[in-house]
């Protein structure tokens, strides 16, 4: 799994939900040196426990948000949140499904992936939709 690089264009405009996309980023890219460099501390089971954690940290904070501010599209980007949160469950319990990805490499590449859709998406509309509604914090 490459490295993610952050973006200008990755900004969402809310500076708290930025600021965790920012250390989530930045969490995986750690997380992928030390896969690549074999420090042979990391395990499967390390990484995902610890994506499980801070997504649910950082969807708590977002889903937070949508509540106290009424965004309309709450329940489909919360869907969105509910769906990663099933996979990284599922993958730790090492349910194996033909639609999981099985190798460290695998699971990197699908949640890094995940990461950049989804705040390119569905992250960005939950941000354009603060800041036509004068929500800035
Ligand atoms: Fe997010
Ligand atoms: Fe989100």
């Amino acid at each position: 799994m490459a490295l993610l690089t952050w973006d200008d264009n990755l900004y969402v405009g809310v500076a708290g939900i930025d600021e965790q996309h920012k250390k989530w980023v930045s969490a995986f890219n750690d997380l992928v040196e030390s896969i690549d460099e074999q420090r042979g501390t990391t395990t499967i089971a390390d990484t995902l426990a610890f994506m499980r954690r801070y997504a649910a940290e950082h969807f708590a904070f977002e889903e937070a948000y949508m509540n106290r501010h009424g965004y309309p599209d709450a329940e489909a980007h919360q869907a969105c949140h509910m769906d990663l949160m099933a996979t990284l469950v599922k993958l730790e319990s090492h349910q194996k499904s033909d639609a999981l990805p099985e190798s460290l490499d695998e699971v990197s590449t699908f949640l890094g992936n995940w990461l950049i859709t989804h705040i390119l998406d569905t992250d960005m509309k939950l941000g354009a939709w603060l800041k036509a509604n004068g929500i800035k914090e």
